[in-house]
């Protein structure tokens, strides 16, 4: 499945001026300090590329959600990082707009890398402001913006959409990479596709069940999300999560699936058959495995249990792909990470089957179970919510709006 976009392997970028959205929006510790690089990491390949080419970068990027300046959040502690990371001088500059930032980037030589601060100080940033993309161009007085901050694309704003009517804009190898691995696995899939569905919410997952009934083979339910499942088959489900006002969005799920012409629809959509509970989320909380009829009102159900676990197992075996969004219970504590890591196990040793893992709590969970960077998987998305968005069939507007690869419409 090519990638509709051109790309920065297009354009002839050989020693311009870039300007480079990423998106380094990574988890702070109570300190300030990163948790986890995984976005930075994942943006090097373009980086690298881009000063083979003898290109200037001048890195753009949001972080945390502030309302106005907000220096625990500024991006200097990233570009730190991304210097260490790349044995590179990278220039910090606490400014994203303006005549200090224009000087800076016009007197820096070929190859230097320039981050500025957090697009996010600036309120004209979320509003997708077409001024403030005008000044993020000038003062960087780049010749093509890339678009590689996937994690982000999924938003409407000023630095990944009204920049591309400021400057030809392009993707970058994350991007590519990412949405072309989501999309093919999703829509020419080495059969049989197999879904992982886990997560608080039934709600966020709607469109995203929706589209894996039209497209996959088996969806494994798990998570709070399967609660919900369960209430409304009349399971007792304790003092469990559930949306009881989802109850006729499953309905309309069940109907599509029969409609689809699965005939057993517990093979189809698998729901636990045991589940483990605890009477809270408490640290010291101990895993109790339950029959699906012997959950007690004061039980909170906190993962899958053991049978389910086996049953999930065996389907995973079979998979040619298994596209894995949301744990399959409460995976922050290790008495509630049991079925998240049996299918992280699972994935891990079956290098034949295509593994997607989504990203946000899917993704972070899968990186701090493996020792191996992610790379135990064929692919871990680094966008959580821009994943979730991509898999459910949505248009994406930071990649909709990069110029399109000749013959793509
Ligand atoms: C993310 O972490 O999902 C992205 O960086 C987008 O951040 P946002 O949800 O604050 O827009």
């Amino acid at each position: 499945m090519g990638f509709f976009k051109l790309t920065i392997r297009d354009v002839p970028l050989d020693n311009q001026t870039i300007l480079l959205r990423a998106d380094y929006n990574v988890p702070l510790n109570s300190k300030g300090e990163i948790s986890d690089d995984l976005r930075i990491r994942a943006s090097l390949p373009t980086i690298e590329y881009l000063l083979e080419k003898g290109c200037k970068i001048v890195i753009i990027s949001h972080l945390g959600r502030p309302e106005g300046r907000d220096e625990k959040l500024s991006l200097e502690p990233i570009a730190e990082r991304l210097a260490t990371l790349l044995k590179k001088d990278v220039r910090f500059i606490d400014e994203t707009i303006g005549d200090k930032v224009y000087q800076v980037v016009k007197r820096a030589s070929k190859n230097s890398i320039i981050m500025l601060e957090n697009l996010r100080f600036y309120k004209e940033e979320e509003a997708d402001d077409l001024d403030f993309a005008k000044k993020i161009a000038k003062a960087s007085g780049a010749r093509y913006f890339v678009q590689d901050g996937f994690g982000v694309v999924h938003r409407a704003h000023a630095s990944t959409h009204a920049i591309t009517l400021c400057i030809p804009s392009v993707a970058g190898l994350l991007v590519e990479k990412e949405y072309t691995m989501i999309t093919t696995a999703m829509q020419s899939p080495k059969k049989p596709l197999v879904a992982v569905m886990g997560g608080a919410k039934v709600s966020d997952k709607i469109p995203l069940i929706e589209r894996f009934v039209e497209l996959a083979d088996t969806i494994i339910v798990g998570g709070a999300l399967s609660n919900t499942f369960l209430a409304h088959k009349g399971v007792p489900v304790g003092k469990s999560l559930v949306e009881p006002d989802q109850y006729s969005e499953i309905d309309r799920i069940y109907k599509a699936v029969t409609e689809k012409g699965e005939k057993v629809l517990d093979d189809f959509i698998v729901l636990p058959v045991d589940v483990a509970v605890a009477p809270s989320i408490a640290s010291n909380a101990r895993r109790r495995v339950v029959g699906l009829g012997d959950v007690e009102s004061e039980d909170d159900i906190l993962d899958i249990g053991d049978q389910s676990i086996e049953r999930m197992v065996e389907i995973v075996k079979s998979a040619g792909t298994v596209i894995w969004n949301g744990t399959l219970g409460y995976a922050e504590q290790p008495a509630f990470a049991h079925g998240s890591a049996r299918l992280a196990l699972a994935l891990a040793s079956q290098p034949e089957t295509t593994s997607i893992i989504g990203g946000g709590d899917t993704a972070d969970f899968a990186l701090k179970w493996d020792g191996h960077g992610g790379k135990s998987f064929t692919h871990v998305s680094t966008g959580g919510g821009a994943s979730l968005e991509l898999m459910s069939g949505d248009k994406l507007p930071g990649v909709e709006s990069l110029l399109d690869s000749p013959g793509s419409k």
